[in-house]
C-alpha cells in the first residue's frame, strides 16, 4: 500500500481540478440530413472517424473530464448509437477465441466508459428542446449538466476540466468558446463579452444570440458544442418560444438565464475544433486523426503529399 494519508472523504484537494457535472448529455436525434443517403441508415454520430464513431470519442472526453453517466438523447428509429454503448458478447466472444485481443479492447471500450442511459426526443422541436427532454432523467442532488454536442470535437482535451473549474469559481453556467472568421459567424451561437484582463481565458457573457446576421454578431467568439448549465436552465427552457429557424434555440435558453441575473461565462477553447456535422468537415477530422496513427498516418501522408503535388 502507497504511504499516503487519506484524504477525508467529499474534500478534494486544491490542486485537483473539479470534475464536470456528474451527467453528460450528449444530444444526438437529428437526422443527419447533410450526410445522406450515408444517414438513411446509419446515425451520423456511428460515422466513424478512421475506425471510431464520433460519438464515442465525445463519450471518452466526457469520461475523461470527471463524468460518470452518458444520457443520449435520441429519436425514434437511431436504436444504434445506444447499441454502440452495449456489450455484445457473442461478438466479444469471437474475438477472444480467435485470439484477437486488440480489436476485442476496441470493441470493448464504448460499453466501459460511463453508465449509459438514454430518453427519446419524439419531435424534432430544436436543440433547446432536446435538452429539455433530460430534466425528468435528474436525480433532484444534480445541480448542473454538461452538454456534449457530437457534432463538435474539441481538442486537446481538457477544457471540460477548465469550464468545471471556472464554475467552481464564478458559479452558474460555463460555455466554450472559440473565435470563428467573420464570414462564418453566422452558422453559430455567438456571445457578447466583457474582457478581464486578468483571465483572459475566461470572459463574462452579457448576451448570446443564436446565428446572427454577420452584421449584427456582437463578437466572433462562437459556442464549440460545450455546455456546463445550471439546473436553472431547464426554467429558461420552459420559458422560451421558437427562435432562430423556428427552433427552441438553447442559446435563447442562455440568454434568457443572463437576463434573469444568472452568471453565465466562456472559456476560450485553445486548439483545434472539428465539426464532424458536414461532409467537409469530418473529412478533416478523419485525415487529421488519421495522420496522428501509427498504423494508418505514414502511408496516408506520403500519398497525401504525392496527391498534392499533382494539383501544382
Ligand atoms: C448548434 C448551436 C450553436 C452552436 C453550434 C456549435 O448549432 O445551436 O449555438 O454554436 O451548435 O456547433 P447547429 O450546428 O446544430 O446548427
Amino acid at each position: 500500500m502507497p504511504d499516503t494519508p487519506a484524504r477525508p472523504a467529499g474534500r478534494r484537494s486544491a490542486e485537483v481540478a473539479p470534475p464536470i457535472p456528474y451527467t453528460a448529455v450528449v444530444p444526438a436525434a437529428g437526422l443527419g440530413t447533410r450526410f445522406l443517403p450515408a444517414t438513411k441508415t446509419v446515425p451520423k454520430e456511428l460515422l466513424p472517424v478512421v475506425d471510431t464513431p464520433g460519438i464515442e470519442l465525445v463519450a471518452e472526453e466526457a469520461k475523461s473530464a470527471g463524468a460518470e453517466r452518458l444520457l443520449i438523447v435520441t429519436s425514434p428509429g437511431k436504436d444504434g448509437v445506444v447499441a454502440h454503448f452495449v456489450e455484445d458478447l457473442v461478438l466479444e466472444h469471437t474475438l477472444a477465441s480467435r485470439g484477437k485481443e486488440a480489436m476485442l479492447a476496441k470493441v470493448r471500450n464504448a460499453p466501459s466508459l460511463l453508465e449509459v442511459a438514454s430518453v427519446i426526443q419524439d419531435k424534432p422541436l430544436g436543440l433547446g428542446h432536446a435538452v429539455g427532454c433530460v430534466e425528468g432523467e435528474l436525480a433532484d442532488d444534480e445541480d448542473a449538466i454538461a452538454v456534449l454536442l457530437p457534432d463538435d470535437l474539441v481538442l486537446p482535451g481538457g477544457t471540460l476540466g477548465r469550464m468545471a473549474a471556472a464554475r467552481a469559481r464564478y458559479g452558474g453556467s460555463v460555455l466554450c468558446a472559440i473565435e470563428v472568421p467573420g464570414d462564418e459567424i453566422s452558422a453559430y451561437g455567438v456571445f457578447d463579452v466583457e474582457d478581464d484582463p486578468e483571465n483572459p481565458n475566461v470572459k463574462r457573457v452579457r448576451g448570446m444570440v443564436e446565428k446572427p446576421h454577420p452584421s449584427l454578431a456582437p463578437s466572433n467568439l462562437a459556442a464549440a458544442g460545450r455546455y456546463i448549465l445550471d439546473r436553472k436552465v431547464f426554467d429558461a427552457l420552459r420559458a422560451i418560444k421558437p427562435g432562430a429557424g423556428g427552433e427552441l434555440q438553447l442559446t435563447d435558453a442562455i440568454a434568457l438565464l443572463i437576463e434573469w441575473g444568472e452568471p453565465v461565462h466562456v472559456v476560450i477553447h485553445e486548439g483545434t475544433r472539428h465539426d464532424l456535422g458536414n461532409p467537409g468537415g469530418y473529412l478533416k477530422a478523419a485525415v487529421d486523426f488519421a495522420l496522428d496513427r501509427d498504423d494508418y498516418g505514414p502511408e496516408l501522408r506520403a500519398w497525401l503529399t504525392r496527391r498534392l503535388a499533382q494539383d501544382h
